[in-house]
C-alpha cells in the first residue's frame, strides 16, 4: 500500500502537510524536506530542477503514489518538466507478474501553484492582485501566466472589473531564510515584512488581494496582517499617496491545496484505492535530524522525529 508524499525545500511545507492531514486525516504521510540546501528561492531553473527530481524519485522509492510539491519554487520550475519528460517512463508497464492490473502502479507530482490561482478571481473586487514569492517564482512568471489564463475565461469579477485582472509581484528573498533560522518573529522579519509590503504596494496600490505564494510565507502571517491592519511600521510619507491596506484579503494556500488534492482523489481512483488508511506521518531531512524535529514541533505546535537521509 501506498503513502502521500509532501516535499518542500525546508519548514514551509509543514503548512500545506497540515491543512492536508485536516481535510484527509485517513492517509499516511511521507514528508520530506531538503532542509540541507534550502532555500531554492535564490537557485536557477536546473539546480531546482534536479533536487526537486530527485526528492521525487526518494519518495516514490519509498512507495508514494502522489508527490504534493508543497513548494511554489519547485512548482514554478520544475512541476511541468517532471510531468511530461520524468513520469512517464516511471509509469510505463513493466512484465513483472507480481505486481498486479497492468503491471505497475500509477504514480503521479501535484504542485500548489494551480489550486491558488483558482481562487483568486472569487476573492479580489477591484481585480488588482499581488504576488509576493520567491525571486525564482516571480522569474518563473507562472503565477501572471496562470491567472492570465484563468482571467480569459471570466465574465466579470466581483467588482465588475471586467474579468481583468492587474497583477504586480515582489520577490522577498529574506523571508524563507529568516524562517528557516527560525527566526520569523524576530524584530528583523518584522523589518523585511515591512520593506516587501511597502515595496509592493508603491507598485500598485489599488491591490486588494495579496496570494502568499510560498509556503513559508504563512509563517509570517501574523506580520504581514499586522502591517496591514494596524499600520505597524507605516509611515505615510514613504507612500506617494496616502493609501488604505486594512481592507487587504490575503490568500495562504493550505486549505486551497488540502481541497483540490480531496477532489482529485475523488475523481482519480486509481490512486486513492492504492493508498493505505492508517492516519500517520513520518518526516526525513537533509539536514540533522534533531534539529529539524526541534523546529517542526514548533511550527506544528505538537512533538515530532524526523529520519536523515542524503538525496543524489
Ligand atoms: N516553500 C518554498 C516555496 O513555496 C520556499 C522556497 C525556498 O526554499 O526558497 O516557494
Amino acid at each position: 500500500m501506498a503513502k502521500i508524499g509532501i516535499f518542500d525545500s525546508g519548514y514551509g511545507g509543514l503548512t500545506i502537510l497540515e491543512a492536508i492531514r485536516k481535510e484527509l486525516p485517513e492517509y499516511d504521510y511521507l514528508y520530506l524536506g531538503d532542509n540541507a540546501r534550502a532555500p531554492y528561492g535564490t537557485h536557477s531553473f536546473d539546480v531546482i530542477y534536479r533536487y526537486t527530481l530527485q526528492a521525487v524519485k526518494y519518495l516514490f522509492e519509498q512507495e508514494c503514489a502522489l508527490v504534493i510539491l508543497a513548494c511554489n519554487t519547485a512548482s514554478a520550475k520544475a512541476l511541468r518538466t517532471i510531468q511530461q519528460r520524468d513520469l512517464p517512463p516511471m509509469n510505463k508497464p513493466i512484465p513483472d507478474p507480481s505486481l498486479k492490473g497492468n503491471g505497475c502502479l500509477p504514480v503521479n507530482v501535484l504542485g500548489v501553484i494551480r489550486p491558488t490561482v483558482e481562487a483568486v478571481p472569487g476573492i479580489t473586487k477591484t481585480g488588482h492582485v499581488g504576488i509576493l514569492a520567491t525571486p525564482a517564482t516571480v522569474s518563473s512568471e507562472s503565477y501572471v501566466l496562470e491567472l492570465n489564463k484563468i482571467s480569459e475565461n471570466l465574465p466579470s469579477l466581483q467588482g465588475g472589473a471586467g474579468g481583468r485582472l492587474f497583477i504586480s509581484q515582489q520577490a522577498c528573498p529574506m523571508w524563507v531564510p529568516l524562517i528557516e533560522a527560525g527566526e520569523h518573529h524576530s524584530d528583523g522579519a518584522k523589518f523585511f515584512v515591512g520593506k516587501y509590503l511597502r515595496e509592493i504596494l508603491s507598485k500598485d496600490p489599488q491591490i486588494d488581494t495579496l496570494v502568499l505564494g510560498c509556503t513559508h510565507y504563512p509563517l509570517l502571517k501574523e506580520k504581514i496582517e499586522g502591517w496591514l491592519r494596524y499600520h505597524e511600521e507605516i509611515e505615510e510619507s514613504e507612500f506617494p499617496v496616502a493609501i488604505h491596506t486594512e481592507h487587504i484579503q490575503i490568500i495562504s494556500q493550505g486549505t486551497l491545496v488540502a481541497e483540490s488534492l480531496k477532489d482529485y482523489l475523488k475523481r482519480h481512483p486509481e490512486y486513492r484505492e492504492q493508498l493505505s488508511l492508517g492516519g500517520t506521518c513520518a518526516y526525513l531531512t537533509t539536514e540533522n535530524a534533531n534539529r529539524f524535529a526541534q523546529s517542526a514541533s514548533i511550527f506544528l505546535s505538537a512533538p515530532v522525529s524526523a529520519e536523515h537521509i542524503d538525496l543524489e
